[in-house]
Parts: structure tokens; C-alpha cells; sequence
């Protein structure tokens, strides 16, 4: 069996960071997300995995190397343009040729990884096996109607409701898929569809069986699933002080402090991890916050948030919640008068302030 992870788009909804970084890079828990989505193939037994890449390549290239990191054999297949998900499979038969192949959206995050659906795929064989579950918006994923435990419908962003199961982005296939990508035509986004893909899958009488996912799932294309996905995987995590903490310092609950970052005159107050070469001085870093290697952290307080490396908060009279911050980013009070907000932002930048 095969893996293949796509790693490709260009995270529009995760604008200022996308323009400078890939969004599967970006960190949860300090971790880029395609990291956890390599280490559940890998953990389910898979050794060669395909990586589809696109404008982001050199960047996803530098981050995952060869693979042998986590024991797997990784190739990188390039895709032009974001043409859609059966297109990334598609241009990919000559790397699968006729193994069956676990499909992977590298921002998706599974908190059970995916070796029980990857053995059960084994057993019984299927032409594709889906992962669903149950969302609040239905709208926004592949939707499918099941009848008798089967699946009898697949609907991409369906206007009309037809249920709450949304399709999960890991798929299993065997090679009866590449039929069905060369069968189907462009969707109104003017993707190739996979969902398409996998219904022309059922209309030539083929087997697509579900699997109700157990545990939760997130796609982290934007801000609240990032901090959503950060919050669920720092409560996963284990105490571990490797970093230097002075007596004055506070440290409460599960916090990962790694070698080399530095904690004076601070409280933290987990589940946080702080990156090595960090330094939090006079500071509070409160739950669900992962703080980034060689960030600084001074005179100020953070909560539920996530910052990247090299960034510094400094002198801030409030505490900074709900953000992401990217890398090499200076938030800081200016001394002098008048009392005013001076910025300098991206594009496509947000900033929320109440006072
Ligand atoms: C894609 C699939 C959709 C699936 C979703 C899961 O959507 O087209 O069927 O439910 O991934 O993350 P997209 O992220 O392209 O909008």
C-alpha cells in the first residue's frame, strides 16, 4: 500500500501567513501540521508516500526532505495549478501504479490517526473506503447520504441539505479510481472533484464504503480550526521542563519547555509548550498557547494563541488572546507620546483591539 498526501493549494483563508509559507507548515503545538498527517501513514504501516506539491514546493521539499526521518520513502509529485483533488490523483498513476492508496489532505488532523481505517480497507477491499463525520455546516465540505449503512449519494458543497456526514479528507482507493478521474468533468470551482470521483465509483456499480470517524477531526485551513486544532493537541501532551526555569518562575500543569528556552520571573499555565532558544521574561503564557523557538515573551501576557519563531510581544498594557502571529513579528509599546496605534501589516492582515 501507498500513501499520497496533497500538499498543494494556496490557503487563501490563512492569509497574511500563506504568502510566505506553505499552510500544511504551519505549526500546531509547535509541529507543522503535514508532520502529524507523514506520521499516521507512517504508523499505519506505509513506507512509500507521494507527496503532491505546488507553487509551495521548495518550501514543503526543505521541511520533509527524503522521509527517512520517520522511516518512509518520500517523492514529490508536482501539479501545476490547484486543478483539484482527483487531478492530484490523477497525475499521480505513474507513482501509484496499481497499489491500493491511502489519500491524505496534508492540513487535515486525525486524533486517532488512521491505521484502524487503513487495516479495515486491507480486510474487505473495497474500490474506495471514506472517512465521514458529523459537522454543524455541511455546506462547506463533500457531503454523503448513506441507505442501509451504504453510501447511495456524494455531493460536493451541497446547496440543497442532503444530511450532516461530511467527507473527512483521507480517502483509501484501490487503482479502479483513475477510471473514474478520467471520467468525470471540471465542478462549478472548476476543480476535478474527487467527491465526482468517488460517485462515478458507486454509478459503476463499485463498493464505497464508510467509516464513521471516532475521535475528533479537524481541517485546519483557517485561524479558529488552527487554534482549535492547537488546543487539541497541546491536551494530548505530556509535562516536560528540559528548558531553564529560575525560582521565581511558575510553571502549572502540562507544559513542554524545550532545551534551550529560557522562563524568569514568569507564571505558565498549560497546556502550552514553549519552542527552544524562547525567552519568557516578567511574562504569563496561559493555556492552549504554543510559543515558537527564539520568541520572546516580555513584560506582557498571552493566552490561546499561537506564535511562530522569532517573534517577540513586548510591554503590552493587554492580554493578547485568540492569535496567530507569524514569524520575525514585533508587537511592542512605543514609549513615547502621543498614545496612539502604529502599525505595519501585510496584506490581508487582521487586528482586533477593544480596549
Ligand atoms: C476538500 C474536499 C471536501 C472535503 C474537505 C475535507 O474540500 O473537496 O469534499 O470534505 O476537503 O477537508 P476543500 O478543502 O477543497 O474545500
Amino acid at each position: 500500500m501507498k500513501g499520497l498526501i496533497l500538499s498543494g493549494g494556496k490557503g487563501t483563508r490563512l492569509r497574511p501567513l500563506t504568502y510566505t509559507s506553505a499552510k500544511q507548515l504551519v505549526p500546531v503545538a509547535n509541529k507543522p501540521v503535514l508532520f502529524y498527517g507523514i506520521e499516521a501513514i507512517a504508523a499505519a504501516g506505509i513506507r512509500e508516500i507521494g507527496i503532491v506539491v505546488g507553487d509551495t514546493q521548495a518550501e514543503i521539499r526543505a521541511a520533509v526532505g527524503d522521509g527517512s526521518r520517520w522511516g518512509v520513502k518520500v517523492v514529490y509529485i508536482e501539479q501545476d495549478a490547484p486543478r483539484g483533488l482527483a487531478h492530484a490523483v490523477k497525475i499521480s498513476q505513474p507513482f501509484i501504479g496499481a497499489d491500493p492508496f491511502v489519500m491524505y489532505l496534508g492540513d487535515n488532523l486525525l486524533s486517532k490517526g488512521i491505521s484502524q481505517f487503513v487495516d479495515e480497507f486491507a480486510r474487505e477491499r473495497p474500490a474506495a473506503q471514506i472517512l465521514l463525520t458529523r459537522v454543524p455546516d455541511p455546506q462547506m465540505f463533500g457531503v454523503a447520504e448513506l441507505k442501509d449503512g451504504q453510501v447511495v449519494r456524494l455531493v460536493e458543497k451541497p446547496k440543497e441539505p442532503i444530511g450532516d456526514l461530511a467527507l473527512v479528507g483521507v480517502y483509501m482507493f484501490g487503482p479502479e479510481i483513475f477510471e473514474s478521474v478520467n471520467r468525470i468533468k471540471p465542478s462549478f470551482r472548476n476543480e476535478l472533484e474527487i467527491t465526482d470521483a468517488i460517485q462515478d465509483l458507486i454509478d459503476r456499480g463499485l463498493t464505497v464504503r464508510p467509516h464513521i470517524v471516532e475521535g475528533w477531526w479537524k481541517d485546519t485551513g483557517k485561524l479558529e480550526d488552527m487554534l482549535e486544532a492547537n488546543r487539541l493537541i497541546l491536551d494530548l501532551q505530556e509535562r516536560r521542563i528540559d528548558g531553564t526555569v529560575d525560582a521565581e518562575s511558575r510553571i502549572e500543569g502540562k507544559v513542554v519547555i524545550e532545551a534551550g528556552a529560557v522562563v524568569e520571573r514568569s507564571v505558565i499555565r498549560g497546556p502550552a509548550i514553549i519552542g527552544s532558544g524562547a525567552r519568557i521574561v516578567h511574562a504569563y503564557v496561559g493555556p492552549f498557547t504554543s510559543i515558537g523557538n527564539d520568541v520572546e515573551i516580555q513584560d506582557s501576557e498571552i493566552e490561546h494563541s499561537i506564535v511562530l519563531e522569532g517573534s517577540c510581544v513586548r510591554d503590552l498594557a493587554n492580554r493578547v488572546i485568540d492569535s496567530l502571529i507569524g514569524k520575525n513579528v514585533k508587537i511592542y509599546r512605543m514609549p513615547v507620546k502621543p498614545s496612539a496605534y502604529r502599525f505595519m501589516l501585510g496584506d490581508n492582515s487582521e487586528v482586533g483591539i477593544r480596549w
